[in-house]
């Protein structure tokens, strides 16, 4: 029989104090280890279940299940390209470089316009969300898409490349319900370098 296998927790790629004072070691803490990890328990149980019901032959309800599914890998994925396109203010760039600075410029006239229209989506995503920057394999453009929850309005053939997690989880301690200034403070520790390797993955 096939060892199936399971959605596991990625160590953060820095200390958890390494984002201070954008993100404090608090925050950053309790949300990798308690809430990212909760994605990843979730969406595990949900394998199991549906393993279980195989192997018994019983039925499961499918539309439930798979709504929840979709949360929870989605969360879990989410959290995944999060961890990874942040990283400490001293070691990144103020704007990106390579062929993600490039296509930045070309879509939306200039960084600072991207800037602007990234934060705008992040801001004012309803209740608990993430702003995203994809690309789109079709249009060979970069698109901002505005997730609800997890998995909601993403659409399913463009890639994403960066996001910021705007769940009250993911700034509360640090910025009360200050959402916008949460926003401002992301910038300061973007991981361009990882951004712009995404996107030459994909355009290569
Ligand atoms: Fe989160």
């Amino acid at each position: 029989m096939v060892d199936k296998r399971f959605y596991s927790l990625p160590d953060l790629p820095y200390a958890y104090n390494a984002l201070e004072p954008f993100i404090s070691e608090t925050q950053l803490k309790i949300h990798h280890d308690k809430h990212h990890a909760a994605y990843v328990n979730g969406a595990n149980a949900i394998l199991e279940r549906l393993d279980k019901a195989r192997q018994a032959g019983t039925d499961v309800d499918i539309k439930a299940t798979l709504k929840e599914l979709s949360f929870q890998v989605g969360g879990h994925t989410l959290h995944s390209l999060f961890w990874a396109n942040l990283a400490p203010a001293a070691k990144t760039s103020k704007e990106p470089g390579g062929a993600l600075g490039t296509a930045l410029k070309d879509e939306f006239g200039s960084f600072e316009r991207f800037k602007k229209e990234f934060s705008a989506a992040a801001t004012s995503t309803e209740g608990s969300g993430w702003g995203a920057l994809a690309f789109c394999g079709k249009t060979q453009r970069p698109v901002l898409m505005q997730i609800e929850k997890h998995n909601v309005n993403v659409a399913p053939t463009e890639r994403i490349l960066m996001v910021l997690d705007v769940w009250e989880h993911a700034y509360y301690l640090d910025y009360k319900n200050e959402r916008a200034k949460f926003v401002e403070a992301f910038w300061n520790i973007v991981n361009w370098d990882e951004v712009n390797k995404r996107l030459e993955a994909i355009i290569k």
